[in-house]
């Protein structure tokens, strides 16, 4: 597999800044608030957004990035982090990035206190780029992180849940994000319409087989090694891509779900049913239909070797499978 530490090497340094920064940024006013974003941030994550905006900065500038573009990284892994802290409070899940989640060590109250402060924070310093486009972009995503888990849970439990509306809502979810940071990035470089136009495309399709990936990764993985809870989603009711596909083979998983696993070793039985289903390998074979357009649309920006690091980070996201 290719290694994340390799692929994001050309801008290593640059997530050494970042990982400073970040800490900065949050502040000291709210003790509690800001034990909570040090935990979170100290804990890492993968950091797969700022990379993208950083590797999208360099090969769309000539010369050095700008500070502008370094803070657009900040700002976009910040927004990520206040997702995954509200995130955990819906799912209710115990562990992210390996160790406990903020409401499993604050409180409810806390979590979404310090969720909702990190997005403001977020905003301000987007306010403070002082440019609008980007600033549009950036609060859209916003907006559509809320709106995707929203509608994750209407649509929990929902044996009738269609393809497209599944990935209507992973792209609220997960895709938006990619999208309009890697837009964001072309646009503080001032790039033409055209090419902010392939970066959204690109950190679109990235963004969905990222995502794809992650929901695969819930029935193939385990807790210890994803840092997180796994196996979750469908005792949820969260029908992701693998149960999608499972559900047009096997018409007692439908029966199972409808039920919400009532009886005891329900859940066990729907999980190997999807295991037995061809619901996985159909899931890849989606994940990698969005890895091959996101390449295509990075091979339309002049070639360079950060443009071939973004086309590489598509298998890299594919790779984590193997
Ligand atoms: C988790 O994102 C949420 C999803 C969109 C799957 P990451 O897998 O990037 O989480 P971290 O930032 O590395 O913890
Ligand atoms: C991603 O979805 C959550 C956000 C983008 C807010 P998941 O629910 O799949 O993320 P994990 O699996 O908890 O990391
Ligand atoms: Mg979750
Ligand atoms: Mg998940």
């Amino acid at each position: 597999m290719t290694s994340a530490t390799s692929l994001f090497s050309p801008v290593e340094a640059d997530l050494h800044i970042l990982a400073d920064n970040l800490k900065q940024l949050v502040g000291n006013d709210h003790p509690i608030l800001s034990l909570a974003a040090e935990h979170l941030f100290g804990a890492g994550g993968k950091r797969i957004r700022p990379a993208i905006v950083l590797l999208v900065s360099r090969a769309t500038m000539h010369d050095d990035i700008t500070p502008r573009h370094r803070r657009l990284a900040e700002i976009t892994e910040m927004i990520h982090t206040a997702s995954l802290v509200h995130d955990d409070v819906v799912d209710e899940s115990e562990t992210r990035r390996g160790v406990d989640t903020v409401h499993s060590l604050f409180g409810n109250r806390v979590a979404v206190l310090a969720g909702d402060f990190l997005f403001a924070q977020a905003s301000w310093y987007l306010a403070n780029l002082d440019n609008l486009d980007v600033v549009k972009l950036l609060s859209q995503v916003i907006m559509d992180l809320a709106t995707g888990e929203i509608l994750q849970a209407v649509n929990s439990f929902d044996v009738d849940i269609s393809m497209d509306t599944y990935l209507q809502k992973t792209y609220y979810k997960t895709a938006t994000l990619f999208a309009n940071s890697s837009k964001a990035a072309g646009i503080l470089s001032e790039v033409s319409p055209e090419t902010a136009e392939n970066l959204y495309e690109y950190g679109r399709n990235l963004g969905l087989a990222f995502q794809i990936v992650d929901d695969i990764f819930d029935f193939t993985s385990s807790a210890d090694t994803l840092g997180k809870p796994a196996s979750s989603d469908l005792k949820d009711g969260h029908l992701t891509a693998p149960v999608i596909y499972a559900l047009e083979e096997k018409p007692e998983l439908k029966t199972l779900i409808e039920e919400e696993f009532e009886q005891a070793g329900d859940l066990e039985k729907a999980l190997a049913l999807v295991e037995d289903s061809k619901g996985i390998q159909r899931s890849r074979d989606l994940a990698a239909y969005h890895a091959k357009l996101a390449v295509e649309h990075m091979s339309q920006l002049p070639s360079s070797p950060t443009r071939q690091t973004l086309i590489d980070m598509a298998d890299y996201v594919l790779s984590r499978l193997n």
